[in-house]
């Protein structure tokens, strides 16, 4: 009999600020339309955090919501992964600022940089510690205040990003979601399609580069998107190869919530139906890591699921790096 421990998902847990930023607060900030935001987009909103409110806030709030749902304590956790592009500081890390605001006094804590693709890594890594028998309990949290990083005079940018924070509790048992398989992948040869030049160890900051706006976020688009529809049907085809599923067997597509036009060429692309597709774009905008899983935590919350249902998740980012993950109701 095979005793090896299987990986789930046994609770999941999401924040959202309060405040709105809508397309015509936009208007007035950058020379854009709605229109524009709109068809190119599809997105009307998005959330952005107080002053008060830091990645590393966000991120505990929505560890406290998937610990409750997986009816597991803090003091359970063994491990805490945060996956984040905008953490509080440079150094200490964002997991050890959780660690203490949850009370997960025993967990290990360490931060992963993948940007967009954050969260898949994090349960990549979950599955792998929880299934080697090294932990029972790993929290994975993805938590994005990407505002502080968007240049509000930049049309390019400015539109696209909002802030939220993701949880799941991946826990060798209970009931909850099997994370049967996770395939990621990453080309570095095109690190400078997405990047924040500056305040790193290559470029500290300086007069020169708060200047020359160094600080803020920079994408080249349009190349990010090409890529970005290749690499996410590429995994997510490995993922349905890896576990002989076809793309008719998926419930639920959950993908990174980056763009509507995307989404849906991701979609058509995979020949899975529209409304097997879960959103959120359009009123959350691009929450970088935490994006996935704020998505599989209102689907979860709106929709019956059923034992043996699967789900697809996809994600693409900077790096560049991209994955896609597969999941089961047990
Ligand atoms: N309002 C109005 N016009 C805008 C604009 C805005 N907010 N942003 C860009 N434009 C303009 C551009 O300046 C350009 O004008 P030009 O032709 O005069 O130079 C024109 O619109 C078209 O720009 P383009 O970049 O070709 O648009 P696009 O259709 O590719 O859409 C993105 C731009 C950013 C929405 C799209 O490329 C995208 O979503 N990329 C991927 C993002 C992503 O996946 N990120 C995930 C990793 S972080």
């Amino acid at each position: 009999m095979n005793n090896k421990p299987q990986a789930r998902i046994r609770g999941i847990g999401s924040y959202l600020p309060q405040k709105i930023l809508s397309n015509s607060d936009l208007e007035k900030l950058v020379d854009t339309t709605n229109e524009w935001i709109v068809t190119r987009t599809g997105m009307n909103e998005r959330r952005i955090a107080t002053k008060e409110e830091c990645t590393s806030h966000m991120g505990a709030y929505a560890a406290r919501a998937a610990l409750e749902k997986a009816q597991v304590t803090a003091a359970d956790i063994d491990m805490i992964l945060v996956a984040t592009m905008s953490p509080d500081y440079l150094c200490p890390n964002t997991a050890g600022l959780i660690q203490t605001q949850i009370g997960a006094t025993r967990a290990a804590a360490l931060d992963i940089q993948a940007a967009c693709t954050g969260f898949l890594y994090g349960l990549s890594i979950a599955k792998a510690l929880v299934e080697s028998g090294t932990y029972k309990n790993v929290l994975v949290i993805a938590s994005e205040k990407m505002s502080s990083f968007i240049d509000y005079t930049d049309r390019n940018t400015c539109v696209l990003f909002g802030d939220g924070a993701s949880a799941a509790v991946v826990s060798d048992s209970g009931k909850g979601w099997f994370v049967d398989t996770v395939r990621l992948g990453a080309d570095g040869e095109l690190a400078d399609l997405v990047i924040i030049p500056a305040g790193g160890a290559r470029h500290p900051a300086s007069q020169e580069t708060v200047e020359k706006r160094e600080h803020f976020f920079r994408m080249s688009g349009k190349e990010v998107f090409k890529h970005a529809v290749r690499r996410m049907e590429m995994a997510a085809k490995e993922c349905l190869d890896a576990t002989g599923l076809a793309a008719d067997d998926i419930r639920w597509l959950v993908p990174h919530q980056a763009n509507l036009r995307i989404i849906d060429a991701i979609a058509k692309q995979m020949n899975i139906p529209d409304e097997k597709v879960y959103k959120t774009v359009h009123k959350y905008g691009n929450t970088s890591a935490s994006s996935v899983a704020i998505a599989l935590d209102e689907l979860l919350q709106e929709q019956q699921l059923n034992h043996d249902d699967h789900l697809l998740l996809v994600a693409f980012g900077g790096g560049l790096t991209w994955g896609a993950a597969l999941l089961t109701q047990t």
